[in-house]
């Protein structure tokens, strides 16, 4: 059985592609400082697969205890790593905060790889690299423009220190553009925490739908698309997840056309704000109290994936629709509000 670092791994996408690679028959080990996550998801996990994760409570930022991870595991045979902040809003406002965390955690991992000789290397990178694209849907060879924010910038730099560890013979290595993420796993037992008031789409509509909101805001009715407002790419966490397992073999099976290799991570389809607020309408039976406000800084109008490399290099296919995306998103916001009320009533 392969072993497999996951770093992040009791985060949003991190702990979905623990339960894919361990019901794919990886062992799977974590390191998770649970700055911005919580451990509940290692419990979550262990109920969906019935196996054990070790999830190390390691700061990467901290190189001797990182090292001292991969003493004790002298056989990692690949690295997913998810390990990041990612609000973009607070990254504007703690850029610092964010270029020693998402970059300090990124080089402490690479020396870790070149000195107990890590083969493969997966990491987390975002399609808000391509900015505000000039043609949709993007593909990999797309222009990638200035980081809008110093978290976009974080991500480019990562990409940039992979490209160059890469070229000097460091380890093979896949970067996975995701687009917009969403969903949980079927049963329930994972899902996205947002920290604070969500800044993302969907934990916004679920939060408000449940009533931990009084009301969510669509930022901008007047763009350029066909109800007025942004188009995004939202993709299922747990066919982003399976994306993860398919680039690890990918590599174990040496298929990687350079050591480089980046792949889309979208349906292809875009959406706007409107129609994925009418799908969760239709999918809960709950009438959503939102306003139209001002376009948000920093929004692209319109983004969304060509997945054809995924698809056809990766093998990779896509199980779920915008339909499962919500459903399994209020599944989990309602399995969260029966767990506080349960915690409340005792
Ligand atoms: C954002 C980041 C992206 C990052 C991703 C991480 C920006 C510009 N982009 O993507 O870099 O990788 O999060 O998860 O911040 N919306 C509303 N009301 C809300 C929330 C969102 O109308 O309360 C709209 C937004 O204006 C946007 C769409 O929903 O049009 C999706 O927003 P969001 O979920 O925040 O994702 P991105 O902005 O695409």
């Amino acid at each position: 059985m392969q072993k497999i670092l996951v770093t992040g791994g009791c985060g949003y996408i991190g702990s979905h592609t623990i339960v894919d690679l361990l019901n794919h028959g990886y062992e799977v080990i974590s390191i998770d400082d649970n700055s911005r996550s919580s451990s509940f998801s290692i419990a979550g996990i262990e109920q969906i697969t019935g196996k054990k994760v070790k999830n190390y409570l390691v700061d990467l930022k901290n190189f001797d205890e990182t090292q001292a991870v991969f003493q004790e595991n002298t056989d990692i045979a690949g690295i997913i790593h998810f390990a990041a902040y990612k609000a973009v809003g607070e990254s504007v406002s703690a850029p610092v905060l964010y270029y020693e965390n998402n970059l300090f955690s990124l080089i402490n991992l690479l020396k870790c790889v070149e000195e107990f000789s890590i083969p493969n290397f997966v990491f987390s990178s975002s399609c808000t690299v391509y900015g505000s694209p000039d043609a949709i849907p993007v593909t990999e060879l797309s222009p990638i423009k200035k980081a809008e924010s110093p978290y976009g910038a974080t991500k480019q730099m990562g990409e940039e220190m992979l490209q160059d560890f890469t070229k000097n013979g460091g380890c093979n290595t896949i970067l996975l553009r995701y687009f917009n993420p969403v969903g949980a796993h079927p049963s329930a037992a994972i899902g996205e925490l947002p920290i604070g008031r969500p800044q993302n789409l969907v934990p916004a509509i679920t939060q408000t739908a449940i009533g931990k909101l009084p009301k969510m805001k669509v930022f901008g009715n007047d763009y350029d698309t066909r109800d007025g407002s942004c188009i995004r790419d939202y993709i299922h966490v747990c066919d982003i997840a399976h994306a993860h397992t398919l680039a690890i073999q990918y590599l174990e099976q040496e298929k990687n056309k350079t050591a480089c290799d980046i792949f889309n991570l979208g349906t292809g389809i875009g959406v706007t704000v409107l129609e994925a607020i009418q799908s969760f309408q239709e999918v809960s039976g709950v009438a959503l109290n939102y306003e139209i406000a001002a376009r948000r800084p920093g929004d692209v109008v319109a983004i969304f994936a060509n997945n054809d490399a995924a698809v056809t290099q990766l093998g990779w296919t896509i199980e779920y629709n915008l339909t499962d995306m919500m459903k399994t998103a209020w599944a989990w916001e309602l399995k969260l509000k029966a767990q506080e009320d349960s915690a409340k009533n005792n």
